[in-house]
């Protein structure tokens, strides 16, 4: 039987190299896109030799419909769609609003045109939790209200989410998920792809790696003095093998139509809240070193606390996080140590 074929948009990044390997590891044939602006080809490559699988790799940029079209749809033949290929930098939105609103909004708009206008039906959007702000009560459900985002980049993920909503429910026999991603940390066991953040890394683990491989002197943790137990800010850091695995059970759902609307949503989490003192203090105990750390001023944007309530994707996707904390930790400095040729 042929197998079915998943586009990966944006395959060569963090989230998506990973979730090449799982989909090609669960069976699916997969092809990847990428324009490789903010990711490297190594990372395709690692792919490659995770699963021994010659995977496709398209350079192209979603923007450019005309070249997504006779590059890709005109060449492969897949049903299904996960696209990743967007700008993720909360603060660098906020200075350049407009490549955000343009990049994020028109590669997903073609990405989806395209899939209509040839008959393919099924899209995952790579969404994120961002899209409920500060929220009222913990954890947050698939119901908790969305609140008006406070970045340009929070802002394109809400309203990615209504155009494909929008879009499948106009569109007979398309179906779309959302899945909003918690916090993504760790790296693939094989140590052979991870995170690759260009300068100076915004967010907490590559910094907390960077810092334990001597390329960043210190840490500063963003706020000691929240109302939280230990006064740091509160997130539900999720492995990214875990993450990967969960768009291969929504693919896998549309693909079965066990979808019980054309549009649904999935909080992807582990349901665990852990502080950034935790977790610095967890990272050193998993890997035996000592991270030189210290407190500094909050970090504007900053929302104290989120973590999930993940009990739809557990149930109705099948999936669940399993793999350790601990682990992840031990997995994201493993990586490091390989970027660095440290032994
Ligand atoms: N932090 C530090 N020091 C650092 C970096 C981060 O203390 O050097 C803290 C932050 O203040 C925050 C926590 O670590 O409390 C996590 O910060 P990240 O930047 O790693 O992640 P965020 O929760 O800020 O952002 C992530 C994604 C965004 C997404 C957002 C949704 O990076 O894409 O979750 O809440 F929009």
């Amino acid at each position: 039987m042929k197998k079915h074929c998943v586009l990966v948009s944006g395959g060569a990044g963090y989230i998506g190299s990973h979730t090449a390997v799982e989909l090609v590891e669960a069976g699916y044939d997969v092809v990847i896109a990428d324009n490789l602006s903010n990711s490297e080809i190594t990372a395709v490559e690692g792919v490659r030799r995770i699963t021994g699988v010659e995977v496709p790799f398209v350079e192209v940029d979603c923007c450019d419909r005309e070249a997504l079209r006779t590059k890709l749809f005109d060449r492969y033949a897949f049903d299904s769609a996960i696209h990743f290929a967007a700008f993720k930098a909360v603060n660098e939105s906020v200075q350049k609003p407009l490549e955000y609103y343009r990049n994020n909004l028109t590669s997903f708009m073609n990405i989806l045109d395209l899939m209509r206008a040839t008959g393919r039906p099924n899209i995952l959007f790579s969404s994120s939790c961002t899209v409920y702000g500060e929220p009222d009560r913990q954890p947050v459900t698939e119901e908790t209200p969305r609140k008006p985002a406070t970045s340009p980049y929070g802002n394109t993920k809400q309203m990615c989410e209504d155009i494909l909503r929008d879009t499948v429910n106009a569109s007979e026999g398309m179906k779309g998920i959302a899945l909003r991603y918690f916090n993504p940390i760790g790296a693939h066991p094989s140590a052979l792809i991870g995170e690759l953040p260009r300068g100076v890394p915004q967010n907490l683990v590559p910094y907390i790696t960077q810092t334990a491989a001597g390329l960043r002197e210190c840490l500063s943790v963003f706020g000691d003095d929240y109302p939280t137990p230990d006064g740091s800010n509160i997130r539900d850091y999720i492995d990214v093998v875990d993450l990967a695995r969960a768009h291969v059970a929504a693919i896998r759902r549309l693909i079965e139509g066990k979808n019980r609307s054309a549009y649904e949503i999935f909080n992807i989490g582990t349901g665990n809240g852990v502080s950034v003192l935790e977790l610095v203090h967890r990272f050193e105990q998993a890997n035996g070193l000592k991270l030189n750390y210290r407190i500094a001023g909050r970090r504007a944007g900053d929302i104290i606390a989120i973590w999930a309530d993940p009990t739809r994707a557990n149930e109705e996707l099948g999936w669940r996080a399993e793999r350790d904390l601990d682990d992840t930790l031990r997995a994201a400095w493993a990586w490091e140590k390989h970027l660095r040729g440290i032994e």
